[in-house]
């Protein structure tokens, strides 16, 4: 008498929970099912967010096959490496050395690929610095050609490359930018990177425009504050100074905004999502910054 009233109490209190684990399950099998063997290329996966993008595709369907690009070959092949150790040994992952500010490798990139890897589903656009905090008059002009090369002429040249083999493959891919809020609300201090990530901005707009009518994706995800190696690629590598620019905050990690990109692209088919700005929660602006000791 007793047991079964108590078999049904579990039972019944078991019932929900077992219904919300089988949701989910669904949920993430169908987000992760979308991933299955695409062939995804991420330029600057060196380091911060394009590496935790290699990760976070891995961690979300281990099919995923990764071109993982930037100019320190030796650190992608330990990217390529601890993905196979620490996520999915069966993961394909194609380490290359490609510097998107030099138009000669950008203009060849599609054509040098192995046999095998040519069929890109998707190009995340991530490469991308800043150098110093000088005001224009004092701007050195090594630094302006390297933030417009890298933001702005090798994203440009690297998906008008990838734009033609979406379209010869019959108009399908998805293609996500990694902007900035500096492109939103351009500060002091920061006038070209603001104009290069202003410039990706509109870029992008335009492209998801001329690509109406097709099933090519064109998304843009602007990070606020991620602690990553930018800040010490802005101040030349004084780590005193990068560290500073966290004084007193909580920024975000470069996997936080990993896991909107593999959001983006997990979609279904015909959803968009179009553009997205990610902030950490002491952040509402490009200045608009509350810090702890305030
Ligand atoms: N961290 C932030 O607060 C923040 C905020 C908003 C937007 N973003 C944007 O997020 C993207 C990633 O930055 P991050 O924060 O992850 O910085 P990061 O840790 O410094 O990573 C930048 C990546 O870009 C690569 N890169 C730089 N110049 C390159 C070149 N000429 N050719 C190929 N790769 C190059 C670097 O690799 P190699 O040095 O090996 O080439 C590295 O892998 C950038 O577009 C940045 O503008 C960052």
């Amino acid at each position: 008498m007793f047991r079964p009233l108590l078999l049904r109490t579990i039972t019944k209190a078991i019932n929900p929970l077992t219904t919300i684990i089988h949701a989910t399950r669904k949920v993430s099998t169908m987000s992760s099912a979308r991933l299955a063997g695409k062939t995804i290329l991420i330029t600057g996966a060196s380091s911060g967010i394009g590496r935790s993008c290699a990760f976070e595709f891995a961690r979300a369907n281990p099919t995923v096959r990764l071109i993982l690009t930037a100019r320190r070959l030796e650190t992608l092949k330990e990217i390529a490496d601890q993905i196979k150790k620490e996520i999915s040994e069966t993961t394909e992952v194609l380490p290359i050395k490609f510097d998107v500010a030099n138009p000669e490798e950008v203009r060849s990139f599609m054509d040098n690929l192995p046999e095998g890897w040519k069929n890109i589903d998707v190009l995340v656009n991530n490469a991308g610095l800043v150098k110093g905090v000088d005001k224009v008059g004092d701007i050195l002009e090594e630094d302006i050609t390297t933030m417009v090369t890298t933001n702005v002429l090798g994203l440009i040249g690297l998906t008008q490359k990838v734009v033609k083999h979406y379209q010869a493959r019959g108009g399908q891919g998805d293609i996500i930018n990694i902007g900035s809020i500096a492109g939103r609300e351009p500060y002091a201090g920061g006038a070209i990177y603001c104009a290069t990530k202003a410039a990706v901005r509109s870029f992008t707009d335009s492209l998801r425009k001329e690509l109406i009518a097709t099933k090519i994706r064109v998304m843009e995800i602007d990070p606020g504050q991620v602690e990553t190696e930018f800040s010490v690629v802005r101040f030349y590598g004084d780590a005193a100074k990068a560290k500073a620019v966290y004084d007193g905050v909580d920024p975000l990690t470069p996997e936080d905004i990993a896991e909107v990109v593999v959001f983006v692209a997990s979609r279904r088919q015909n959803v968009v999502i179009a553009d997205t700005l990610v902030f950490p929660s002491h952040q509402a602006g490009a200045g608009v910054m509350h810090r702890r000791f305030n």
